[in-house]
């Protein structure tokens, strides 16, 4: 057995950036994959701040709200862009290559839905660059690294328990080893989830195919609700084909989109703003061209580059360039590139106050797998970046006070929690019949992509739940026929689906309660936003007899509800 004063789950940059914060406690990290190939290396265009002196943070809270249909809670936002401008030039301090202005300030661009410039960029690659400086300054602090576990099981005294009051107390986790294959238990006084999102149980999604939601799985079954997992952000540019992200920032440099008649169709859907409108709106735009026969064979549109120029693309768009020439064999100074919209972020995710906090004592939550809730029903683009860093320090101290002082709860608990992953383990490996995991998960994603996606009705999403629902029993006969105890990457899929399943059915559920369109939820029977009965978030709860669906309410600060025009 391990033992740390706390454990962090996750190496991307929310996970990162809360070791860093961590003062005079023994911390250690553990990671799904090296943490420099964690989700967050992926990120393309940019990281928003009010860095310039005609712009301020007011208007980038404003721009937020706006953006999230006004479902984000206004006091999380409020601490997410008041400290941007901090955290941004702290990684500038810390040796991140943003792109310069003439001037040799940071360059920043401008982003859907902000009435400012201010996304800040590394060129194409803000995650790459942002995520190799954070691992340089967590090696410089001698952060201890776990790397290639699966974290499978929360350890906690009294689970499901946990109804909004502190019953339960987090003691630990424990973890799978991918390469060993060995089963620990991790003793922790505070553990931190930074476990990113769940794109993956789409079949078009911009996500790596580490992004399970497995972070969220895990909290759930331990008692902890999950929060707004109705909201799936769609981005309305990806690569044709595979769903590689063409960044925003795309749009941002003058890019353009185009129907098959080369219509700049933005300007029907959002006039002012045309094709950096916010996402939702823009997904929403492309799919109904698509959908009304205004978009190519197959189901896409254009986004045109060409007139930017060559040296402009080379300089600020070098990694799309370089995406689109291997994967599309396009050249986007000479040719249109072919788009879609798919899965790209997740607004939902484990319920928590802006302290990081969950209902569940010692249990924190930043980053993506976490809903606070800043980005609410829509989240701008360039506030994900930023939420990792501003959260995960916040998650970090947080955390540390909390563990300053107290004591490891009693190992026992721990043995018992080890003892039941064995039994999940070995249930898998021991059986020799049955059915493959991947037929159950490759059906999953298309359920949810045929029905869960940018437009939804009742009668789609009740036929997915049902769909949804019949593949959890049958998981109950997944077999896995690789018994190797090295790198058994079947084996930890096999483990990984039961939480999508679980993701899956609470995305569904919070989906067909909620009888109003906001964001990037659109309801076709229910097309209007309806503030009198659905300004509050959704919270599943998981209990062995049963999920439990509750509701509260947003936290109103500055910003009073108005219609959302762009
Ligand atoms: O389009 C993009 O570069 C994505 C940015 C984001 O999701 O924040």
């Amino acid at each position: 057995m391990f033992r740390h004063d706390i454990i962090i789950v996750g190496g991307g940059l929310a996970g990162l950036r809360a070791a860093l914060a961590i003062r005079g406690a023994d911390v250690a990290v553990i990671s799904r994959v090296h943490p420099l190939r964690s989700h967050s290396v992926a990120a393309q265009g940019g990281i928003n701040a009010a860095l310039a002196k005609n712009d301020r943070w007011e208007d980038h809270a404003f721009d937020t709200i706006k953006g999230s249909d006004y479902l984000a809670d206004q006091d999380a936002v409020e601490v997410l862009c008041q400290d941007a401008p901090a955290r941004v030039i702290e990684m500038e301090r810390w040796g991140a290559l943003f792109s310069r202005t003439d001037e040799g300030m940071i360059a920043q661009r401008p982003f859907g839905g902000a009435g400012y410039p201010r996304t800040a960029y590394a060129e194409d690659r803000t995650g790459h660059a942002l995520l190799h400086t954070m691992y340089e300054q967590a090696l410089k602090n001698g952060i201890k690294f776990y790397e290639e576990w699966l974290v499978t099981r929360l350890v906690v005294k009294t689970p499901y328990l946990n109804t909004g009051t502190n019953n339960g107390r987090c003691s630990g986790v424990v973890g799978y080893n991918i390469a060993n294959g060995r089963i620990e238990g991790f003793l922790a006084k505070a553990v931190i989830f930074a476990t990113g999102g769940y794109g993956r149980i789409y079949r078009r999604s911009t996500n790596s195919i580490i992004n399970t939601g497995f972070g969220c799985a895990v909290a759930y079954r331990s008692g902890v609700a999950l929060s707004d997992m109705e909201f799936v952000q769609f981005h309305p540019t990806t690569l044709y084909g595979t769903n590689i992200l063409i960044t925003e920032g795309a749009r941002g440099e003058g890019g353009l989109l185009k129907n098959k008649h080369g219509e700049r169709f933005m300007a029907r859907y959002s006039p002012h703003l045309l094709d950096l409108a916010p996402r939702d709106i823009v997904a929403r735009a492309i799919q109904t061209e698509i959908n009304e026969g205004r978009g190519f064979e197959g189901g896409y549109v254009h986004l045109e580059l060409m007139h930017i120029g060559g040296r402009k693309i080379k300089e600020r768009l070098p990694g799309i360039r370089q995406i689109a020439m291997d994967f599309a064999n396009i050249d986007p100074i000479e040719e249109p590139i072919p788009i879609q919209p798919a899965q790209h972020y997740s607004m939902g995710g484990i319920a928590s106050n802006k302290n990081c906090e969950t209902s569940l004592s010692g249990f924190y939550v930043c980053g993506e797998c976490s809903c606070l809730s800043v980005h609410g029903a829509n989240r701008l683009g360039g506030n994900s970046l930023l939420e990792t860093i501003v959260f995960g320090k916040l998650a970090g101290e947080n955390a540390a006070m909390f563990a300053n002082g107290i004591g490891f709860e009693a190992a026992d608990i721990m043995e018992k929690a080890v003892h039941g992953e064995l039994q999940r383990v070995s249930a898998l490996l021991g059986k020799n019949e049955g059915e493959a995991f991947f037929k159950i998960r490759d059906e999953l994603k298309e359920i949810m992509d045929e029905k869960v996606g940018i437009f939804r009705d009742e009668e789609n999403l009740k036929a997915a739940l049902g769909k949804i629902r019949e593949l959890k029993m049958r998981y109950g006969s997944v077999y896995v026929r690789n018994k190797g105890t090295v790198f058994n990457q079947e084996l930890v899929n096999a483990i990984e689906l039961e939480g999508m399943l679980d993701i899956a059915e609470v995305i569904c559920i919070g989906a067909i309660e909620r009888k109003e369109s906001r964001g990037s939820h659109f309801r076709l029977d229910y097309p209007a936003r309806d503030d009198a009965n659905w300004l509050r978030h959704t919270l599943v709860t998981f209990a062995p007899e049963g999920l439990r669906v509750e509701y509260k309410p947003v936290n109103i600060t500055m910003y009073p509800p108005k219609p959302r025009e762009y």
